[in-house]
């Protein structure tokens, strides 16, 4: 690519969602498209950035000059961003499952009357993990998707998490899939509240907003 803002930095992403096996044909997913984290990972590519884009499964083609690794379950998407380490930014954007299940190696059979129970396990935190470990990013970003009290939510998982932004936003609509998204960006500097926008246009501005950190 061009010169660029970004060129020489290498910027990871996340993206999609994680799909946790319960028998070799069944999962629990989320509703997460990639969309906007796929935006993200062109966005910065388009400043020059160095990008690796860790997608759960997703129905989207990789943005032009993206290195994307594919991953299933939280624990491989875990796994997978350690490995990219080195990085000067994360940009975690996944909706990583918490929970995993304890799959069974056979398909579960309709029983006789009983219902399979599920054996849950808490997922890693990946945002965390990174954020506090010790290769962190220069910048770590982390989304909040909220249906209610949003900002205040995003404030709190700021810290929680060790992120040094939040992107927050509204779930309550038809976001997750949708074309459009309605932020805040929560920063240590306060909370700038951005009008509905395309995720494309979310995803140049947070780029610029990069940019300007690095
Ligand atoms: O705790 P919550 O899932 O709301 O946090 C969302 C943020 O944390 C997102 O940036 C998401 O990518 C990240 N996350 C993660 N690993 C998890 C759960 C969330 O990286 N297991």
């Amino acid at each position: 690519p061009a010169r660029g803002r970004l060129t020489g930095r290498h910027v990871l992403v996340t993206a999609g969602p994680t799909h946790e096996p319960i028998d070799p044909v069944r999962y629990i997913a989320n509703r997460s498209s990639g969309r906007q984290g796929f935006a993200i990972a062109e966005a910065v590519a388009e400043l020059g950035a160095t990008v690796t884009l860790v997608s759960g499964p997703v129905a989207l083609p990789t943005p032009r000059g993206v290195h994307r690794i594919d991953v299933e379950t939280a624990r491989e998407m875990a796994e997978a961003v350690e490995a990219a380490l080195p990085a000067d930014a994360a940009i975690m954007v996944a909706a990583v499952a918490d929970w995993g299940v304890d799959a069974a190696l056979q398909k579960i059979k309709k029983g006789d009357g009983g219902l399979p129970p599920l054996a849950l396990r808490e997922n890693p935190d990946i945002l965390a993990t990174i954020a506090r470990g010790p290769r962190r990013p220069k910048l770590v970003v982390g989304f909040a998707a909220e249906t209610e009290k949003v900002v205040e939510h995003a404030t709190a998982k700021r810290a929680r998490k060790g992120a040094d932004w939040i992107v927050a936003n509204d779930v309550s609509g038809d976001v997750m899939g949708g074309d459009a998204n309605t932020v805040h960006l929560v920063t240590p500097d306060g909370v700038d509240h951005w009008e509905k926008l395309p995720k494309r246009e979310v995803a140049r501005r947070l780029a610029d907003r990069i940019a300007d950190a690095l």
